[in-house]
């Protein structure tokens, strides 16, 4: 296999293993101190992966927010937060989002073949917009980060793009958070659905880490040999 970043995907779940509800508002599942652990992760990476769809539903911004850890990273040369990435196959991305439009950092869209061309027109000066096959292989997409320098990229949903990633066993490690309360709908998504997944129950993950922050769990999961259990 071609040469790919370490891959860490973290996402934070209901108790019933649903990645948002289906009210249309962003629902928080994660707490402040547990938000504040995730931040020391983004800034501990090259580059951070959304799918279109959490950019169209949820607006993240996907910066660095502490100001020390900015420093710290522009102290090493490096820029204030990680490279933005996405992956659409429709290119239905607003270029007024806020991925495109807060923070300095390089902004990269995979979009399959059919939508380059509009898509690259809609976001010319906002996100450099690569040509990523039909549908886009995220292997491809990987071996392309790395070519780009991406060591290290986090991928931070939603549903469809983690169960791509686990799927195709491309990630190294996962950081699930059980938020304590369940949404019970299912119109909600879920944290990845159906699939064939390498780790099954005659192949279990190994559990690197569990640390209770505040009301929340997170769990550390290894899922290669690339991941210190240390
Ligand atoms: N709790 C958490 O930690 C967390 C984190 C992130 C997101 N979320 C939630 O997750 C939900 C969004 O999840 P989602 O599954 O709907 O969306 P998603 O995984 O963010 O994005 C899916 C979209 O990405 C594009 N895509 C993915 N793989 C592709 C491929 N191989 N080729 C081409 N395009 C590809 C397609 O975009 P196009 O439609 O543009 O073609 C697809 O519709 C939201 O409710 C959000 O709040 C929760």
């Amino acid at each position: 296999m071609t040469e790919r970043p370490y891959v860490l995907l973290s996402c934070a779940t209901s108790l019933d293993g649903y990645l948002d509800d289906a009210s249309g508002q962003r629902l928080l599942l994660s707490n402040e101190a547990d938000l504040d652990r995730v931040d020391e992760v983004r800034a501990g990476c090259d580059a951070i992966l959304v799918g279109a769809g959490t950019v169209r539903r949820d607006d993240p911004r996907l910066l660095v927010r502490s100001a020390r850890r900015r420093a710290e990273r522009v102290a090493r040369g490096l820029p204030a937060s990680p490279t933005k990435v996405t992956v659409t196959g429709c290119g239905d991305l607003d270029p007024a989002a806020r991925f495109f439009t807060t923070g300095d950092a390089e902004r990269i869209v995979y979009c399959a073949t059919p939508a380059v061309e509009k898509t690259g027109e809609r976001l010319a000066g906002r996100a450099t917009v690569v040509d990523a096959g039909e549908p886009v292989d995220p292997a491809w997409a990987l071996a392309d980060l790395a070519a780009r320098g991406v060591d290290r990229l986090m991928v931070e949903g939603g549903a469809n793009v983690l169960g791509q990633f686990l799927t195709a066993g491309l990630a190294d490690e996962l950081h699930l958070v059980l938020a304590p309360f369940f949404v019970g709908d299912g119109r909600a998504p879920r944290f990845v659905g159906d699939g064939s997944f390498p780790w099954h129950p005659g192949r279990r993950a190994r559990v690197a880490e569990t640390r209770q922050i505040g009301d929340v769990v997170l769990v550390r999961y290894a899922l290669s040999e690339r991941c210190d259990a240390g």
